[in-house]
């Protein structure tokens, strides 16, 4: 028996593809694995997708890490590369990077080198990464002058509010990356999760999934289930312990919760320590050997305390599910820590194992 677990059911993140596929049937799915693949595991998640078109990474090292475990196929640094150095291993690993800034042109045009392929990203109103609208074309003349240079670079960009279902800002961001892009040669790539899921004239020839990959929504007030997604994270551990309480009795660090009434509590080994958010309030749900449970007291590094009730017949070594099914969606569970489940997904920690679920034939 371990303790906290998170079984990552491959499967269903194979069905997802399909639901993004169905989509978006005439784009292409750069499937978006960084930050250990939102906590699932890259490596295994990138062996899983052998049908995306391509993967994307944040950093170059962890695209060297893909290498590194045999994955063989396209792969793009999306914030690309950020100095000679790493230039050389784009190279020297085929992969493709974002060109997102004049002192990344810079580089490219002092070394001969250029990777696997160029995306182009065009800044529509995120204002993070990416060239203003006036400084786009030049940017993409000195690109497509590279000696270097293979196929036309990509064309990119990114939306900032496109969970908002309606949203005139994501229309206005389609608006410029079009605009801005119309005429010149390559593909473009605007749509992230809530892009596919809200914006069908987002697709274009690229969409650029993460998080509904992973079965869950980007949009708020729904989970993945609602949107034909099934949950690839199943967070859960163990009773190490149970005691009964009387009336009055209290639980855990700063005596924060009482018993208002005798009743069983059992222990749990997962914390804060394992990414289970110290934030989470007393009352979050949890479902225990299958039955409804709810959080006692404060989240301890290590432990959680649980209010099992008064006729509860749980033991030690039974399960506690800390989210992901569709009974306790992670999208709760975030909303409770007054958090994006993005965050906990990568809070994940690394003393957690991951267990992967036997692989089988690709669903399309
Ligand atoms: C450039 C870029 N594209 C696509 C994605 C995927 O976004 P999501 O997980 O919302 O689908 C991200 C994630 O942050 C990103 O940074």
């Amino acid at each position: 028996m371990s303790a906290a677990t998170a079984r990552i059911d491959t499967d269903a993140l194979r069905h997802n593809l399909g639901q993004i596929r169905n989509r978006a049937p005439a784009s292409k799915v750069m499937a978006v694995i960084k930050a250990n693949a939102y906590g699932h595991g890259m490596v295994p998640v990138a062996h899983a997708l052998t049908d995306v078109d391509s993967l994307a990474v944040a950093r170059i090292g962890e695209a060297i890490q893909l290498r590194a475990a045999g994955v063989a196929g396209p792969i793009v640094v999306l914030e690309g590369v950020r100095n000679a150095d790493e230039l050389g291993l784009a190279g020297q690993h085929g992969l493709e990077t974002v060109i997102h800034c004049p002192d990344q042109i810079m580089l490219l045009e002092q070394n001969s080198a250029s990777g696997a392929g160029l995306w182009l990203k065009l800044d529509t109103g995120m204002n993070r990464l990416g060239f203003a609208a006036e400084e786009f074309r030049d940017a993409h003349r000195r690109l497509v002058k590279l000696p270097s240079i293979g196929r036309n670079p990509g064309l990119m960009s990114h939306f900032s509010s496109a969970d908002v279902a309606g949203s005139a800002t994501s229309q206005a961001q389609l608006k410029k990356f079009l605009e801005t892009t119309a005429g010149l040669p390559g593909e473009r790539s605007i749509a992230n999760s809530a892009g596919i899921l809200n914006i069908p004239a987002s697709h274009l020839e690229w969409v650029r999934p993460g998080l509904c990959l992973y079965g869950v929504s980007p949009v708020a007030g729904k989970t993945g289930h609602d949107l034909g997604l099934r949950p690839v994270m199943r967070f859960s551990t163990w009773l190490v312990a149970t005691r009964n309480l009387v009336a009055g009795d209290t639980v855990g660090y700063g005596c924060r919760w009482r018993a208002a009434k005798p009743t069983r509590l059992g222990i749990a080994a997962c914390g804060y320590g394992d990414g289970y958010p110290w934030a989470l309030p007393e009352g979050t749900p949890l479902r225990v050997n299958g039955m409804h449970a709810r959080l006692a007291g404060r989240v301890s590094m290590d432990m959680i305390a649980i209010d099992l009730g008064a006729d509860s017949d749980a033991r030690i070594g039974h399960e506690v599910l800390l989210w992901g099914e569709t009974e306790l969606p992670v999208e709760e569970i975030a909303a409770a820590a007054q958090t994006i489940p993005y965050e906990l997904l990568c809070r994940v920690s690394e003393r957690v194992s991951r267990e992967i679920a036997a692989a089988r034939a690709p669903i399309r």
